[in-house]
């Protein structure tokens, strides 16, 4: 698991296959309604998937993560930074991560984005509350 982990990161690191890990979603019955995905969310499909039931990609499944406590989803290795950070994701604490998340949680492991725009992280943010 942890080896298959790494391989996952470091193909993303190298600015490799993070498009694969878009397409591996399970079939689930039924969907109801899927919420509209803010443009400026595009970035965070190469690591997230948001369906339910489906696979960590390089970070944990997003489906269902507001008002959770950080580090918690079932089957993902986090980093013990995440773990041990005790953040639950309100709005503004998604916000704030995705906004710096080496900053609002040192030694995360997750480093790519930065989302610039206070819109695009508003977005984002609602976003994730309506992934439910
Ligand atoms: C390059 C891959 C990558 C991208 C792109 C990425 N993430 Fe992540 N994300 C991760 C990793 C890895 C973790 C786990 C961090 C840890 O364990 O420290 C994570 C964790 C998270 C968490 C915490 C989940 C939890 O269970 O506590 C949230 C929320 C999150 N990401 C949101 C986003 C959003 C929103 C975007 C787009 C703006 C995004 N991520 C883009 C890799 C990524």
């Amino acid at each position: 698991m942890m080896t298959t982990f790494l391989i996952r990161t470091l193909s993303v690191a190298a600015g490799g296959a993070a498009m694969l890990w878009i397409a591996s979603v399970p079939g689930q019955a039924a969907p109801k309604a899927k919420p509209a995905v803010p443009p400026a969310f595009a970035r965070c499909v190469a690591c997230h998937a948001t369906t339910p039931g489906a696979a960590h990609g390089v970070g944990p499944n997003l489906f269902g993560i507001a008002g959770k406590k950080a580090g918690t989803r079932p089957d993902y290795a986090y980093s013990p930074a995440l773990q041990k950070s005790g953040r639950v994701w309100t709005r503004a604490e998604m916000i704030a991560y995705i906004a710096d998340p080496a900053k609002t949680v040192p030694g995360t492991k997750m480093i790519n984005p930065s989302v610039a725009s206070a819109a695009d992280r508003m977005a984002i943010a609602q976003y994730l509350e309506k992934l439910k």
